[in-house]
């Protein structure tokens, strides 16, 4: 029957029917017939449909899954363009706009063809080919769906055959129409050291733009994310939205209108600020993917969809496993030497960790760094810190049976840097204007190849010369300003889109030598973290505030987009909290530790130890399981949430208890995602009585068994009332 049904929405998801009907009170001489186009997932559907009477392309219908394709007929185009022009009659934001070579500042497109490619079962392109009448100009929406994953990715693609070149003024990678009664945007702002903070607002007449021109650390202020709730505001488990992410590493925007009749617009891609683009008669302009989902049930619903997409699809090595780190950046900041390391190392083997990871100041001879003012760019090992270099560091973590991992920035330069000294023209800085820094340092200019060919080298070279090194932290640590290009010359414009395809161009080339090397991508915490570069890496840094509290919201805020497995949490010496709830806090993602070991107690290296034996059995639950977001930090005082394995024979459940009012309890928390028929033991882990009120119900369902039925209709007691304590419960078939 399930067989059966996934058939029939095989031949669904992409049918191209002709109606042979004009639309309404139109006449049926001299009329094309429309065209339905619809591209599809499991749950839902994206219709298209070209209009016979005009020769264009509408978005007819985005939303749940049609029970019948009859319906696809009677589907009217409301008016709204699949890709509004701008110039001729379109009289709201549009999603391309040009001049041609001729100074005409308008485009028409008009339907010409389209076909599928079915690259496998599960995934479906549907390319729909638009040109313009008058002018040789074509445009090419490309529609991927991934039908388990109800995912759907669109980008474009823009050819010009004009005698002479031509300037794109807006390329968006997709324009989506809603007919809804209210919108309710939640969008995530932040700063560093406080990224993903969560708002929601009810979209008004006229625009809204989530953006970002800040080019390099593109994200530092807002991650390229959103929910869009239609009708109501939605919850976990009810509620119809999208949820929206654009995989671009550099500046994007979304922009959302409402016009005059309560349609709402909303238009994702590449910030068109500040980046007008010459095309080359022939050389394609291919935008970056806008990524969303559909739910009808809530945003839980949308994160699981979106997880499933991302470590299928969206992040690099991500139905495998991952590596557990031990960080010095926390520990010893820049003071260190290899004494210290060789320590360290051992630590790193005590503690049943995988990898040490050196950070920042390991190297620069000239311009030793020794803190953030110098060094950056000269990747030589520092003689003092390392005198027997990297080799020896990872030969001895080889013998003491652990990994080697280090950090690099490599797109970045001190100005007090043989780097600097030698290569001034290599560097975005502004002709007859002072430097401006931010952390002591200017961005390299990455559309110039030799730069390319300096930061390929960088990591090349540390890996030809220590292929022993099994770990990186790329890191990338100010915005651009000072954004001039020696190299781009009088094409100044695209400096902001160039320098982002020519990092993903560096990436391509470091992944074709070195296809699984574990990457983090780092950007002084979170301020690169989007699906265009995790094609690269296998994890990201979520943030450099460590406070488990703070941290608590941050994670939160990255769950709803970016699966477990992909955030890299690390237990530290930041917040006043104990050891244990820093590291129940650190083991809902991926679990690393960046503290002084050899200052534990017994006591808690002990439960340290414990800790981090109990991640690796329940690791694979936690990095491929489906997130429940049980109790919002947002909604009260605590935070619950459980991953459940898909045999459903597993699951993880974490409480974080955040403060607690005189006399306040916490209720019973019920479950979800198990089966209901099954029976499981509740064993609360990384047990310690640290913090807890005396009393208080934490651990009391602990070692009992209940079926799933009731744990999800009645609940279980988690954790304690006490603030700042935690607790992890193991749950077994
Ligand atoms: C910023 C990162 O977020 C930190 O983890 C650390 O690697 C420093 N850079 C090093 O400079």
């Amino acid at each position: 029957m399930k067989k059966l049904l996934y058939l029939i929405t095989l031949i669904f998801t992409t049918v191209t029917l002709s109606t042979g009907q004009p639309p309404m009170g139109q006449s049926q001489a001299n009329q094309a017939p429309d065209i339905i186009i619809a591209a599809g997932t499991l749950n839902t559907d994206l219709v298209y449909k070209v209009n016979g009477r005009d020769g264009r392309l509408y978005q007819s219908y985005l939303g749940a899954k049609l029970a019948n394709k009859e319906v696809l007929s009677q589907l009217r185009d409301a008016g709204h363009l699949a890709y509004a022009t701008f110039g001729t009659d379109n009289l709201f934001e549009p999603a391309i706009r040009m001049t041609h070579n001729d100074g005409n500042p308008s485009l028409e497109l008009k339907y010409v063809s389209h076909n599928t490619e079915k690259p496998d079962a599960n995934v479906t392109i549907t390319h729909i080919l638009l040109k313009d009448p008058e002018y040789p100009v074509e445009v090419t929406l490309n529609i991927k769906t991934y039908m388990a994953e109800d995912v759907i990715e669109q980008w474009i693609e823009i050819v010009q055959k004009e005698a002479k070149p031509l300037t794109i003024f807006n390329y968006a990678s997709s324009m989506l129409h809603f007919d809804a009664s209210r919108y309710w945007l939640t969008q995530f702002h932040g700063d560093w050291a406080e990224e993903m903070k969560m708002q929601e607002n009810e979209l008004t007449s006229g625009i809204k733009i989530l953006d970002t021109k800040l080019g390099t650390r593109a994200h530092m202020y807002q991650t390229p994310v959103f929910f869009l709730s239609l009708n109501e505001k939605s919850d976990e488990n009810k509620g119809e939205l999208i949820a929206g992410t654009l995989g671009w590493s550099g500046n994007f925007q979304f922009l959302f209108e409402v016009d005059e009749k309560n349609s709402l617009r909303v238009i994702s891609g590449i910030n068109p600020f500040a980046s007008e683009y010459t095309m080359l008669p022939g050389k394609p302009f291919k935008t970056p993917s806008f990524i969303f989902t559909y739910s009808n049930q809530g945003k839980g619903l949308a994160s699981r969809n979106l997880h499933h997409w991302a470590t299928n699809y969206g992040i690099l090595d991500g139905t495998k496993s991952r590596l557990t780190i031990l960080n010095n950046w926390e520990a010893t900041g820049f003071n260190f030497d290899e004494p210290k390391l060789t320590a360290i190392l051992d630590d790193t083997k005590k503690m049943g960790l995988d990898v040490f990871l050196l950070d920042d100041g390991w190297f620069a001879n000239k311009y030793p760094r020794n803190n953030d003012r110098a060094g950056l760019g000269d990747w030589q090992e520092n003689k003092a810190k390392l005198p027997n270099g990297i080799g020896y560091l990872v030969k001895e973590a080889d013998s003491k049976g652990v990994k080697f991992g280090i950090w690099i920035e490599p797109e970045m330069v001190n100005p007090k840097s043989e780097l600097y000294e030698n290569h001034p023209d290599w560097i975005l800085k502004l002709p007859n204007r002072p430097e401006h820094y931010y952390r002591n340092q200017l961005v390299l200019d990455l559309t110039n190849p030799k730069v390319q060919e300096f930061v390929y080298n960088v990591v090349d070279g540390m890996l030809t010369t220590n292929p022993g090194i099994a770990f990186i932290k790329w890191d990338c640590n100010r915005m651009m300003t000072n954004a001039y290009s020696v190299y781009l010359k009088d094409k100044q414009s695209h400096l902001y889109i160039d320098y982002v395809n020519s990092l993903y161009g560096v990436l391509d080339k470091l992944r074709q030598k070195y296809p699984h090397l574990p990457i983090m991508l780092c950007s002084g915490g979170g301020g690169r973290v989007d699906y265009g570069a995790l094609r690269y890496f296998t994890e990201f840094w979520a943030s450099d505030n460590t406070d488990p509290v703070e941290r608590v919201y941050i994670q939160w805020g990255y769950s709803y987009f970016f699966p477990a497995i992909s955030v890299c949490n690390h237990v530290t010496s930041w917040g006043k909290q104990s050891l244990k709830f820093r590291t129940d806090v650190a083991m809902m993602g991926k679990m690393g530790f960046d503290i002084e070991v050899e200052k534990m107690t017994e006591n808690e290296l002990k439960f340290s130890q414990n800790a981090v034996t109990n991640y690796k059995r329940l690791s694979d639950v936690i990095w491929h399981g489906d997130l429940y977001r049980l109790i919002s930090p947002y909604d009260e005082n605590r935070a619950v949430l459980m991953y459940v394995n898909s045999s459903k024979n597993k699951a993880v459940l974490f409480s974080y208890t955040l403060n607690s009012r005189y006399g306040e309890t916490f209720n019973r928390v019920r479950l979800q995602g198990l089966d209901p028929a099954k029976t499981y033991k509740i064993q609360e882990i990384n047990v310690s009585n640290e913090g807890r009120r005396p009393g208080g119900p934490g651990g009391s369902d602990s070692g009992k068994s209940f079926t799933g039925d009731y744990l999800m209709k009645i609940g279980m007691t988690v954790g304690s009332a006490s603030p700042l304590t935690s607790a992890v419960y193991e749950i077994t078939e």
